[in-house]
């Protein structure tokens, strides 16, 4: 099983590049399931998550082609509307084949995802949306089988905001019969991007970036031959940019777009880092040691998820004490018991961190948990004295494209090793 092995302490310094969002080119990819034309995306992310999606669609039929970073599907032909289990086990947001392949075939079959490393992480309200658009929904032996002849438009209030129930509904209503409103939709920029990709195969959406998401259902939907740009990933640009800030050092990240950022950017300020924005670049510089910052997670335009536990990483070697709730996943704290074995004083009082800043972390064997929390495992590792071997970085893959090559060119001592 592939480790690495980061001796810390040099600051951060040049610039790196982004890639496209992992989280915008899933549901993207999925999303070529409505048309029977040829779709190409370019900006995809060479991840694990991204070829289990690619592998998932082959399954069904959808062959491809990958030139750089752009990927040619043909989903002419749809041979099978089923999402096995050794797929879906490898990755939740296979679910995401479940909408475009209930509208487009009438049928759907479609592993139900099991819990994760997270928390239990229903897919309820996917059902229940999509029933309430008039599809027969079963669970049989592990499995979701959905069938509606066509779907109907309806008036969907979502009772909690979920990204990717948001987007499977989306999908699902763009060729639905009628008006479909969703309520309390996600307004994360991935569940937008996916609109513009929906928008640019003629389907009919208003309200993008809001969270009433107004669709019109069409017959068909064609990709229109031009390539669709996928955004770039704000989780990789914040992560960057967070591992900056730890080391104390100064980069740039290109390719990114700063607007997606807003409340990430305001906490690496407040922690003291000095942050200049152009349209597509960020720079970050951190002058002094950080001091600790407090906040709690919520659904887009508040502070993600997704980038808690680099923040918390931040946290474990700033100045004064940092309160951090949890409010999404609640079992999102699995990091905190490896970088407490990097001498980090953190304690967990029910979904809220408090991290007292120590002056160093030490090197030490630490295992990855799961996708961020691995990279809050590199942040803190940079930053330590010595040496750290993450193992289990397998989870890395599925989301940072060529981590330690993008860190070793910004000075960062990483390898990787079998
Ligand atoms: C997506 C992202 C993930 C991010 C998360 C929250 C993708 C592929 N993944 O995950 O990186 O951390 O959004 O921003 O885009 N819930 C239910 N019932 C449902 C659906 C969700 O109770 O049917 C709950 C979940 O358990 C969780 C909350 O709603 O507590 C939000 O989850 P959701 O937004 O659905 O996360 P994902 O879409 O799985």
């Amino acid at each position: 099983m592939d480790k690495l092995v980061v001796r810390g302490g040099a600051p951060l310094h040049g610039e790196v590049a982004i890639s496209g969002a992992k989280n915008a080119a899933l549901p993207i990819l999925a999303a070529s399931l409505l048309t029977s034309r040829p779709v190409t995306v370019g900006n995809v992310p060479r991840l694990r998550d991204i070829a289990t999606m690619l592998a998932l669609l082959n399954d069904m039929g959808v062959s491809h082609s990958v030139e750089g970073d752009t990927v040619i599907l043909d989903p002419s032909h749809i041979d099978r509307p089923v999402a096995p289990y050794d797929l879906v086990r490898t990755m939740r947001a296979s679910i995401l084949v479940l909408g475009p392949l209930l509208a487009r075939c009438g049928e759907a079959v479609v592993s139900l995802p099991g819990g994760c490393a997270i928390g239990a992480r229903p897919v309820d309200l996917h059902l229940k949306g999509l029933a309430a658009m008039g599809a027969e929904v079963e669970v049989k032996k592990g499995y979701i089988h959905a069938r509606a002849k066509r779907l109907d438009g309806c008036r969907l209030v979502l009772d909690q905001v979920t990204v990717t129930g948001t987007e499977n509904l989306l999908m699902a209503a763009t060729l639905a019969r009628g008006t479909t409103l969703i309520e309390n939709a996600a307004r994360e920029p991935e569940v937008s991007d996916l609109a513009h990709f929906l928008v640019s195969m003629g389907a009919q959406i208003e309200g993008i970036g809001s969270d009433v998401l107004k669709v019109e259902g069409v017959k068909t939907l064609s990709a229109a031959g031009g390539r669709y740009h996928v955004l770039p990933d704000r989780i990789e640009t914040g992560t960057y940019l967070t591992a900056a800030a730890l080391t104390r050092g100064a980069i740039r990240t290109l390719g990114t777009r700063p607007e997606l950022l807003d409340a990430v950017l305001a906490k690496l300020r407040e922690a003291g880092a000095d942050i200049t924005t152009g349209e597509d670049w960020i720079e970050l510089s951190m002058p002094r040691r950080p001091r600790a910052v407090s906040f709690h997670t919520a659904p887009h335009p508040a502070f993600p998820t997704d980038m808690q536990a680099q923040l918390m990483a931040l946290n474990c070697i700033a100045e004064g004490v940092g309160v951090v709730t949890e409010t999404i996943f609640e079992n999102r704290f699995m990091h905190v018991l490896e970088l407490r074995r990097l001498g980090a004083q953190i304690a967990i009082e029910g979904n809220t961190a408090i991290c007292t800043g120590v002056d160093k972390l030490t090197g030490a064997p630490v295992m990855a948990t799961d996708l961020r929390a691995s990279a809050s495992l590199v942040l803190a590792a940079l930053a330590a004295e010595g040496e750290t071997v993450i193992d289990r970085i397998y989870h890395i893959d599925r989301g940072y494209e060529q981590i330690e090559t993008k860190f070793s060119s910004l000075g960062a001592e990483i390898h990787r090793v079998c």
